[in-house]
């Protein structure tokens, strides 16, 4: 040995690329990628989301051949949004059996039978005419109790709709228990809840509400979604959801909640999912369409990370495309 100079060398591992694919700590599998998609009722072509580039609202035809084409990726499940073409203050669309998110069930189930996880995302805020996520009081404020009577029923209806999983998304105390005790009613039992149990107030969510049509009109979510500040108070949600029936539980958005993930996957024994949001999306197509980051390798980055933090299901919209990149 000579002084000065060490001999654990870390980078001894590093070398080649073999080298770092045989230590590599965590892998994305195809599996485990979801790939969000919107079925906009009434159109006759897919329309281009300008503020989530290459993602577009679809029309029947083409959401068929998105789900066939991530069911070949590999990719291991898709979570339906629909973007009704009208919209009144319950949000009666979402528990009508041939409401749009419905229609697009039953369509992905036609198309790509178990291949992949069909989800329905469970909300109401797409389908009510002042985009809140459930039934407002006069006053403005989103009333708890007569909300979850909607979800229920939703959940009823997209069970129904051939829906594998419902996630419901709208930060309703007590939601998970009232869905589950109304798809037992109605003889689904065996549909598993993958809960949104720590889904934060965030910016990130603004491209979306262009894709699904779903923007507040007054206000803002704050009185129902979490606080960016706070992880103690995910845990209890998260524990709230189990005590509930959730099966699987979600946080959302991912990257900036890389902690919240980490605690959440140390805390339970049931799969931890992570959405990785519109925002997080755009943010990195526009700084890759300025040249400013390496597309792919950030979008690889991103997802690791993610993967890295504890969960093992991540929403993507990149899904397809990551999962071709992994053959
Ligand atoms: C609400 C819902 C939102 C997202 C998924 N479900 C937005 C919101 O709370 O306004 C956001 C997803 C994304 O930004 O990609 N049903």
């Amino acid at each position: 040995m000579s002084a000065g100079f060490p001999e654990v060398r870390p980078r001894r591992l590093r070398g080649t690329k073999a080298l770092r694919a045989m230590v590599a700590e965590n892998a994305l599998r195809p599996a485990e990628l979801v790939l969000p998609v919107f079925l906009k009722e009434g159109i006759s072509s897919p329309v281009e989301i300008s503020s989530m580039p290459g993602v577009v609202q679809h029309t029947r035809d083409s959401l068929r051949k998105a789900a066939a084409e991530a069911a070949e990726a590999g990719v291991g499940g898709i979570i339906v949004f629909g973007v009704p073409s009208s919209k009144d203050s319950r949000g009666s669309g979402a528990d009508d059996p041939d409401g749009v998110s419905q229609v697009a069930l039953r369509d992905i189930r036609a198309e790509v039978g178990d291949d992949l996880v069909v989800m329905a995302d469970l909300c109401l805020c797409e389908y009510t005419d002042h985009g809140h996520c459930g039934i407002v009081t006069p006053d403005g404020n989103v009333d708890n109790d007569p909300t979850l009577a909607r979800y229920a029923s939703t959940a009823v209806a997209q069970a129904a709709a051939g829906a594998h999983m419902v996630a419901p998304s709208g930060m309703m105390d007590g939601q998970v228990g009232a869905i589950r005790a109304a798809l037992d009613d109605a003889g689904y039992s065996g549909v598993p809840i993958c809960a949104y149990s720590a889904k934060y107030s965030s910016a990130f969510y603004g491209p979306f509400r262009e894709a699904a049509e779903g923007a507040p009109k007054f206000g803002d979510r704050a009185t129902h979604q979490q606080d960016p500040a706070n992880v103690t108070e995910a845990l209890r949600e998260v524990r709230l959801d189990l005590d509930e029936g959730a099966d699987m539980v979600m946080i959302k958005p991912a990257l900036s909640y890389l902690d919240v993930i980490r605690q959440v996957r140390d805390a339970v024994d049931v799969p931890v999912a992570a959405y990785h949001v519109s925002g997080e999306f755009s943010m990195i197509e526009a700084a890759a369409a300025n040249g400013w980051v390496d597309r792919d390798k950030a979008i690889m980055e991103a997802l690791t990370s993610i993967r890295r933090a504890g969960a093992s299901v991540i929403l993507t919209y990149w899904a397809t495309e990551v999962a071709r990149w992994l053959r």
